[in-house]
């Protein structure tokens, strides 16, 4: 089979089928960006053209007439943002990319307010939503639902694209981009992200942002990843098996304290307890897991500590004032790296880029 097939030429039977990385480029047009659901379909090049043209987006949103030239590449389309899963971050900086672009949205952010409480199927009430906007940015708990959306979205006489706001447990595509981007940020002086290793620390099993950036991490030359997490909550086999498969070196530890002054970058991620069935995290001893103040001594003079929130215990507040702690860089960058998302599929990133080269001169 062709496993690049467009998705509105293949049965949703045959494309379920498929793994996460033959499902992929599935959802590129033409090497573009179409739908944004995988970390898997973002190459290297795609990786570099979205952080620098985020970068583009910030300097120029710095004036006035930059940020109305910004506002009038999409001031005639609209996006919905379908939020049927708690969230601040991810929601709000959707929120702010889309007026930095000036695509209007509209949202629904409880599905009690929606007509599925009449019986709708979630299929319908997406229909229903993508006929009035250009573009889907979705949340939810049911891993996979936005690939379904997705393909039922492209075999409509009208396809609109889907950008995946983080699916249940598997994946959070957008949140793995704006980690790269604060990543390559931090190490712009340092040789970028090549070479460098990330701990990742916490609920690996079920932290949807870990499994999407270790896999981006792999299209890097020479990182290595460390996981660490006591063994209940250890990152999964099929994460570990495309890791082996892209050729990246990765090495499993409990031993938190040994691994943080070998690291260039620290991932700390909070317990998913929403997961439980039986409130069964409680039961684990979890705070020899924690980033205390007392490790910034350990800590690389060049190291970064970073985390998706939202925090518990797992930071100490005490860390926040290090220069190394990048977690509210995170956050703003992933406005610029969202807006950038948006823009490229629109096709409006060389619009952009051009305007930022004449600007430069
Ligand atoms: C994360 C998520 O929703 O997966 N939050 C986020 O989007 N920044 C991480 C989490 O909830 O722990």
């Amino acid at each position: 089979m062709n496993k690049t097939r467009a998705l509105d030429q293949i049965t949703w039977e045959n494309f379920s089928e498929l793994s996460t990385m033959e499902k992929a480029p599935c959802f590129l047009k033409e090497g573009r960006i179409f739908h944004a659901l995988v970390a898997q379909q973002f190459s290297r090049s795609l990786l570099e053209d979205l952080c620098s043209l985020a970068t583009c987006v910030r300097r120029i949103a710095k004036t006035r007439t930059g940020s109305r030239f910004l506002q009038e590449q999409l001031f005639d389309r609209r996006a919905m943002l379908y939020f049927a899963q708690p969230s601040s971050r991810t929601y709000l900086s959707f929120a702010a990319a889309c007026q930095v672009v000036g695509l209007d949205c509209m949202d629904v952010r409880d599905s009690s307010t929606s007509s599925e409480v009449k019986g709708e199927s979630s299929e319908d009430t997406v229909r229903t939503f993508s006929s009035y906007v250009d573009l889907i940015i979705m949340r939810h708990p049911e891993g996979g639902f936005a690939e379904r959306v997705a393909w039922m979205l492209s075999n409509t006489s009208r396809p609109v694209p889907v950008i995946n706001a983080g699916s249940g447990k598997d994946q959070h595509p957008t949140q793995a981009l704006l980690d790269i981007y604060t990543l390559e940020r931090s190490f712009e002086n340092g040789g970028g992200i090549d070479g460098k290793t990330v701990a990742f620390v916490g609920d690996l099993k079920r932290g949807r942002t870990v499994r999407s950036l270790a896999w981006l991490l792999t299209q890097y030359e020479g990182v290595k990843a460390w996981f660490v997490a006591p063994p209940e909550l250890q990152i999964g086999e099929d994460i570990l098996q495309q890791l082996d498969a892209a050729g990246m070196s990765y090495e499993i530890s409990f031993d938190f304290e040994k691994v943080i002054p070998q690291a260039d970058a620290i991932y700390m991620t909070r317990i998913q307890d929403e997961w439980d069935l039986n409130n069964e995290s409680r039961a684990i001893d979890t705070s020899m897991y924690h980033f205390k103040k007392e490790h910034l001594k350990m800590l690389k003079e060049t190291g970064v500590i970073m985390h998706p929130l939202p925090r518990r215990a797992e930071i100490d507040t005490a860390v926040d004032s290090d220069p190394r702690a990048v977690y509210w860089r995170q956050v703003r960058n992933g406005m610029w790296i969202r807006a950038a998302l948006i823009l490229s599929v629109f096709g409006c990133d060389r619009a952009v880029r051009d305007y930022y080269k004449e600007q430069e001169q």
